[in-house]
């Protein structure tokens, strides 16, 4: 068999809105426009990628918490209803999807040897996310590719910002040897905003793009510079900063999507492409397409578990 490899990563955000407004056929709630920034950014995305192939989607959600451990989709198949618990309104999403069950196996043994707890979701009957539908939606609209997804943990917000990082930097290592173990061509998606903070009330009509813009110059300058970052390369001091971008802008990158699916791509120092950035009840949420490091450094756990 051969090596396999991480083909590209992705902050692939998961406001129920795009789809909403992308009116797929999945969806019950119709929507007449919106958000276009982010929906055209996902589009360059699945451009990109269509010259990258690639043959099984990882996403780290923010939407499955899990207290002890990681929990990891590993039925073949699971088909449901998701209805958003905060915009029912807005999606109630027909889901049919499969598993790269194998795949999904060997994170969980690699996890474990790295030290923290996994355990396969078996359950078919299981109701999957919307963080885990919107991006793979929007990433991968035919779903003609299987996915496995993994839960995120609580630690960020039992312990720390760090030793929820630390744990992040020793999952994306554990999923990366998983991926090169079994030959696998994978894209990993981080499903996550950046700035956090939003609205408590939004306007009559959903879609209508007069009421839509950042929560604060705040949040708006600490997702520019999240963002500077990213197309610098400077894929390290984005983890290292942030603790303190997670306080300050109440960054959805606190469940720690974002420093596993670095982590697993290697911490690449090669600039990244921001295909687009917009605002969804005013949080900050950027689509942003990661390039796999070409050298590994080793291992990215600093003994912190
Ligand atoms: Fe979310």
């Amino acid at each position: 068999m051969n090596r396999g490899r991480i083909v590209a990563g992705a902050l692939a955000p998961h406001p129920p809105h795009l789809v909403y407004a992308e009116n797929p056929p999945q969806n019950e709630p119709r929507a007449e426009c919106g958000w276009e920034e982010l929906r055209w950014a996902y589009e360059r995305l699945r451009l990109s990628l269509a010259t990258k192939p690639f043959d099984v989607i990882l996403v780290h959600t923010p939407h499955w918490r899990t207290s002890r451990g990681h929990h990891v989709l590993a039925s073949p198949h699971f088909k449901g209803l998701s209805v958003d618990p905060v915009f029912p309104h807005l999606f109630r999403y027909t889901y049919d999807l499969r598993v790269d069950v194998e795949l999904a196996h060997a994170i969980v043994e690699e996890t474990r040897a790295a030290g923290l707890e996994a355990v396969p979701m078996c359950n078919p009957d299981f109701r999957i996310d919307y963080g885990t539908l919107v991006s793979c939606h929007m990433t991968r609209p035919q779903w003609d590719i299987p996915i496995v997804a993994i839960s995120s943990n609580t630690a960020h917000d039992d312990l720390s910002v760090e030793v929820g990082d630390a744990r992040m930097k020793a999952l994306g290592d554990a999923t990366r040897r998983a991926v090169e173990a079994t030959g696998r061509k994978a894209l990993l998606l981080a499903s996550c905003s950046l700035s956090h903070r939003h609205f408590t009330q939004e306007p009559a009509l959903p879609e209508d793009m007069t009421h839509e813009h950042i929560y604060n110059y705040n949040q708006y300058l600490w997702d520019m510079r999240m963002l500077s970052l990213f197309r610098q390369g400077r894929t390290r001091q984005i983890v290292d900063e942030a603790p303190d971008f997670v306080e300050q802008a109440v960054s959805e990158t606190r469940a720690g999507s974002l420093t596993w699916m670095l982590a697993a791509a290697g911490f690449p120092d090669e600039p990244c492409t921001v295909h687009g950035y917009g605002s969804v009840i005013g949080t900050g949420n950027a689509v942003v397409e990661v390039p796999p490091a070409r050298v590994h450094s080793g291992d990215a756990c600093d003994g912190k578990l």
